[in-house]
């Protein structure tokens, strides 16, 4: 009897521990757990028949089923544990994340108020047939000044006013030496807008700024006169800032113009009727700067003045963006600053 019941149970260690070293799942080791171990599993219905051996024979036999059975827990739990490292890693490099992924959202990007309104220009200016250029910032003091018809005792060319880099060399403080650039290239006739950034020794405040942008308009053909300078200004303030606003032109001094004047537009604000901004003017001032080109400065560019004539204009694109976004800093327009930018 003693002798069958120990090759019982080492037979169910045999079949238990090669059963469980097959297992693919911890379900099937849990089955098979219940299948030896349970409380109607083999081994206990072996031990169950130990009350059938003598007494000598019990102590025996049970620490045979003691060391089976703790064998088989054995067995099982480091089984489970096997599975269950497994199963994690399984799950680990299903799930693998890439930390260094980027979480933000594709964020498109706008066009910067200041280049929306450049654009603006240049296409409408395209579409009145003339052609955009563009020049250096770091001008010739000949190309920004000389040429330009400015005398040599021009306020503005003080080096209170200036940048200058060398005594030739500058950072160009209006756009208007593309003009000369632009008639010593190309010749006449000729139709061209330019804009970019210029340069002025001033502090800051809420309307200045030592850096900020101009647009240059230069028209040089045979037979141009003031009266093509008067609608080509008018049509591109309607065009820009609506059919309701009015030119008006006012008599100044440009040294590379000839006559030269300033232009007021309508009051943004009040549209005419009088207000604060326009101290009750209903205008608003100084939008650009223009005239018929100087016959001295086509002279300088090798044009002839007996056969051509020419107008040209300025204009701060600064001023402009600010009136036509509603903004009362030009600082903003410099600070780059994201909260205010995505407004528009
Ligand atoms: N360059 C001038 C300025 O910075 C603006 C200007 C005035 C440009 C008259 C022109 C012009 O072409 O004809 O104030």
């Amino acid at each position: 009897m003693k002798e069958n019941m120990r090759e019982k149970l080492l037979e169910i260690k045999e079949i238990a521990l090669s059963s469980i070293n097959e297992v693919a799942g911890l379900d099937e080791i849990e089955q098979l757990r219940v299948k030896f171990l349970g409380k109607k599993g083999e081994l206990t219905s072996v031990l169950r028949d130990m009350g059938k051996l003598i007494a000598e024979e019990r102590p025996i036999v049970g620490q045979i089923a003691n060391e089976v059975r703790d064998e088989l827990e054995d067995a099982i739990s480091s089984m489970k544990e096997k599975l269950t490292e497994e199963m994690k890693k399984t799950k680990m490099s299903k799930e693998k994340i890439d930390i260094t992924m980027s979480t933000n959202k594709e964020k498109l990007g706008h066009r910067h108020p200041l280049l929306a309104t450049i654009e603006e220009l240049e296409d409408l200016f395209i579409s009145m047939g003339f052609s955009v250029v563009t020049g250096p910032e770091i001008e010739t003091v000949e190309n920004n000044f000389d040429a330009l018809n400015s005398p040599e005792n021009h306020p503005s060319r003080d080096l209170s006013d200036t940048f200058y880099i060398t005594e030739d060399i500058l950072l160009r403080t209006q756009t208007s030496p593309v003009q000369i650039r632009a008639m010593k290239e190309m010749g006449a006739p000729l139709r061209i807008v330019s804009a970019g950034r210029t340069f002025r020794f001033d502090d800051v405040d809420d309307t200045h700024s030592p850096m900020f942008h101009q647009l240059e308009g230069l028209v040089v053909d045979e037979n141009i006169t003031m009266a093509n300078l008067i609608h080509t200004i008018d049509v591109f303030i309607k065009e820009l800032f609506g059919k309701d606003m009015e030119t008006r032109f006012r008599p100044h001094y440009f040294p590379f113009t000839e006559p030269s004047g300033e232009v007021d537009v309508t009051c943004f604000k009040c549209m005419g009727k009088g207000c604060d901004s326009c101290n009750g003017t209903g205008w608003s001032m100084e939008l650009l700067g223009c005239g018929m080109v100087h016959p001295k400065v086509l002279e300088n560019c090798g044009i002839d003045p007996e056969k051509y004539s020419g107008f040209a204009f300025g204009m701060g694109i600064d001023r402009i963006t600010m009136v036509k976004y509603g903004i009362t800093d030009i600082r903003l327009l410099f600070e780059n600053d994201n909260r205010f930018l995505e407004q528009f």
